[in-house]
């Protein structure tokens, strides 16, 4: 029985590699060049599914008119790089990868409130330059992180992940926003009404939300006011969820005190005034990025087209 012909748009971890090729006609990206969007567009006359991730881009050109792709079966748990309606018009089946990435981006969210707060990169940056002269009482002074307030936006699996950090580890208070919240929680936190409430309520506030149309923007000028002139800002959610421009803007005028990115508005392009400030932390979308994760994301994928493919629905379906 011939193979199904499957495309990887992306370099993925060996151990996956090895069990599409083992299953499926795959053609991999072994030099790890992005494809342009004709190149995405043919192949879905080629391939009966195609294999994306965050970084290509999934719009209504590439999903229309006729196509022999049936499946997208996304790297990656955030989607908002695919038109899902276009895809959905089409009869074309999308998944992504949830669950298995909580962890690590929880980790990561930390990583950058803590190098954030502490001002780690400042401190590594002057180190590295040979321009630390020793030790001094006010040397680089940086704002507490343990007893403070976190505000995280979005209570999911990541959201709810970052606040166990937080309050069993560093003891924070947590203070959330979310229109569907969880049933249960397992970690105290106190569920606030507006964005703003938290915005003015939190020394950290902390992004967990979907990108997306619906989410462009969320924190704009306004709602960046609203923050307390101390506050730091946290991103590893979505770039579009943030205007970066009025992120520059405030941080300009001391309207917030720092923040820690780990995504962008138009990756891998980051607004020049951010890289020039010593208060802001910049990492190249990392969230995700440890081997174990990488692999595991990707043998979600394996699940997906697995069941796709076997007539089942995909464990992990969004359209
Ligand atoms: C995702 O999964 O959506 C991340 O942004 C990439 O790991």
């Amino acid at each position: 029985m011939p193979r199904h012909k499957i495309i990887v748009t992306r370099r993925w971890p060996e151990a996956v590699e090895a069990e599409l090729r083992n299953a499926y006609d795959a053609t991999l990206n072994p030099d790890d060049r992005p494809m342009s969007a004709d190149a995405l567009r043919a192949a879905m006359d080629d391939y009966d599914a195609v294999l994306p991730t965050v970084s290509d881009r999934i719009d209504a050109a590439v999903l229309s008119g006729p196509a022999r792709t049936r499946i997208l079966a996304n790297y990656g748990v955030g989607f908002s790089h695919i038109d899902i309606e276009a895809a959905k018009a089409n009869g074309i089946v999308v998944t992504n990868t949830p669950g298995v990435l909580t962890d690590a981006t929880a980790d990561l969210a930390v990583t950058l409130l803590l190098a954030t707060a502490r001002r780690a990169g400042e401190g590594e940056r002057e180190l590295r330059a040979g321009k630390w002269s020793g030790w001094r009482p006010t040397h680089m002074m940086g704002a507490q992180v343990s007893g403070t307030t976190l505000g995280i936006i979005g209570m999911g699996r990541i959201g709810r992940a970052v606040a166990r950090r937080c309050h069993f580890g560093f003891g924070m208070k947590i203070v959330f926003f979310d229109q569907f919240p969880p049933p249960k929680l397992d970690v105290p936190a106190e569920r606030l009404a507006t964005i703003e409430a938290v915005l003015e309520a939190a020394d950290f506030v902390s992004l967990h939300c979907p990108g997306g149309r619906e989410n462009r923007h969320l924190i704009n000028a306004e709602r960046l006011r609203l923050m307390k002139p101390t506050a730091f800002l946290i991103n590893t959610a979505r770039g579009e969820i943030v205007d970066e421009g009025a992120l520059v803007e405030a941080l300009k005028a001391g309207e917030i005190a720092g923040a820690g990115l780990d995504v962008f508005e138009a990756e891998p392009q980051v607004h020049p005034e951010l890289i020039a400030m010593e208060n802001v932390t910049l990492l190249p979308h990392l969230g995700s990025a440890t081997k174990t994760t990488r692999i595991a994301m990707g043998m979600k994928v394996v699940e997906n087209l697995a069941a796709f493919f076997a007539g089942k629905e995909p464990p992990d379906r969004v359209a």
